[in-house]
């Protein structure tokens, strides 16, 4: 669909070879001074940047472009349910890390600003990717995440989701302790340095072990979360400029770790290990024993990261904000990409107001994409990329 004063971009495909195109560069550039007049006049601006791209094939953002486009990219991210508060993205421009060793120095850092006292929004931009150049990544989805094991007799230890690139970064020479929580270690490829393993230290990662308020067996489960989603491997694209490396974090939705992390059959499966402890009956679906159990994890998983002073939202809160997000872009004349079946929660979808609705389904720029050989170093390590030796 087609909005007037926004190029449509249906399909994104990225080739790292070609030049910015000015077209694009021109069009975040207008957006970008029309919504921060206090930067005064583009003209000028373009005169600059088409120069450039002219010249060298790309052009460098100032460091009010680049804050100002990453909101942007969060604000047009139709996944999220989050975006009330997109500008208060806090941006950390790192563009002039290039070796492996302050690229993790400043992955520690981030963690760090993130978590500290609440948890706050974070960007970390590092350096553009220049056309036909190598460029740094994370091969990680996340910065944080838990292994995942199976043991000698089949039993699945840790999170199944993460099997195939545990298996990648033992390859490497990590050795894991080969229990529910370890975790992973970082895989940062740089044109520098090649693909070097770093394991986070304790102060990075901050975790919430889960209770319930009313039964005290919860804790004997051992189950935990860390604090902090960190995305780290969807490329930021602004104004026709590509950022492989640019980890984002927000706070969580108490739905996204008790609806889905600790529950989906595919991940720590807890339900039936739930249901079985609450003393449900399980012989029959009807007895809606999975609901109830699901209902008092993600009462658990609230409790406890309040009860660790963690910011976290429920997922009817959320959802309010997420109204209050759509009619604050409509004041101002913005669409709101959204994709109904990531916004609406994984549990008590229809007493959430969002469910009630429909949204638009628009690709606006600038954007946060994850590419295929984002996504498959990410679940499988080297072995899943074809494109690589
Ligand atoms: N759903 C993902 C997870 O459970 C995190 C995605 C981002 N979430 C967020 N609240 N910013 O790890």
């Amino acid at each position: 669909m087609i909005v007037p004063g926004y190029r449509d971009h249906p399909t994104e495909t990225w080739d790292p070879d070609a030049p910015v195109d000015p077209g694009e560069a021109e069009d975040f550039l207008r957006r970008c001074y029309t919504e921060n007049p206090r930067l005064g006049p583009v003209e000028p601006r373009l005169a600059i940047i088409r120069a450039q791209i002219a010249a060298t094939g790309t052009y460098v953002h100032t460091p009010d472009e680049l804050t100002h486009g990453a909101r942007m990219a969060w604000r047009n991210a139709g996944r999220c349910i989050g975006r009330l508060y997109w500008r208060s993205l806090h941006v950390l421009d790192r563009r002039r890390a290039r070796t492996a060793d302050e690229i993790y120095s400043l992955l520690v850092q981030h963690l760090q600003t993130a978590g500290e006292t609440q948890i706050r929004p974070v960007i970390s931009i590092f350096a553009p990717a220049r056309p036909g150049q190598p460029y740094a990544r994370v091969w990680n989805e996340q910065l944080i995440r838990y292994a995942g094991y199976r043991t000698e007799s089949g039993e699945a230890v840790g999170d199944p989701r993460l099997r195939e690139f545990t298996t990648a970064v033992r390859a490497f020479g990590w050795q894991g302790k080969g229990e529910a929580y370890d975790v992973l270690p970082l895989v940062i490829e740089t044109p520098a340095d090649g693909i070097r393993l770093y394991e986070l230290p304790e102060r990075a990662i901050r975790e919430v072990p889960i209770g319930h308020p009313d039964y005290a067996w919860f804790t004997e489960l051992g189950l935990r979360w860390h604090a902090v989603p960190a995305i780290a491997n969807m490329r930021l694209t602004v104004g026709g400029v590509h950022y492989p490396l640019a980890p984002f974090n927000g706070w969580y939705m108490g739905t996204e770790i008790g609806a889905r992390n600790l529950s989906d059959p595919d991940r720590y499966d807890m339900i039936p290990i739930i249901a079985a402890r609450m003393g449900l009956d399980t012989t029959r679906e009807s007895t809606l024993w999975r609901d109830r159990a699901l209902v008092e994890l993600n009462i658990a998983v609230l409790h406890s990261f309040e009860q660790a002073g963690v910011k976290m939202s429920d997922h009817h809160t959320e959802s309010r904000r997420f109204l209050k997000h759509l009619s604050n872009e409509e004041k101002a004349g913005r669409p709101v990409p959204a994709d109904w079946s990531w916004i609406v929660p994984p549990m008590s979808g229809g007493i959430t107001p969002v469910f009630h609705r429909y949204y638009q389904e628009l690709d606006l720029r600038p954007a946060f994409y994850l590419d295929e050989d984002a996504a498959s170093l990410a679940r499988e390590g080297m072995r899943g990329c074809p494109h690589r030796p």
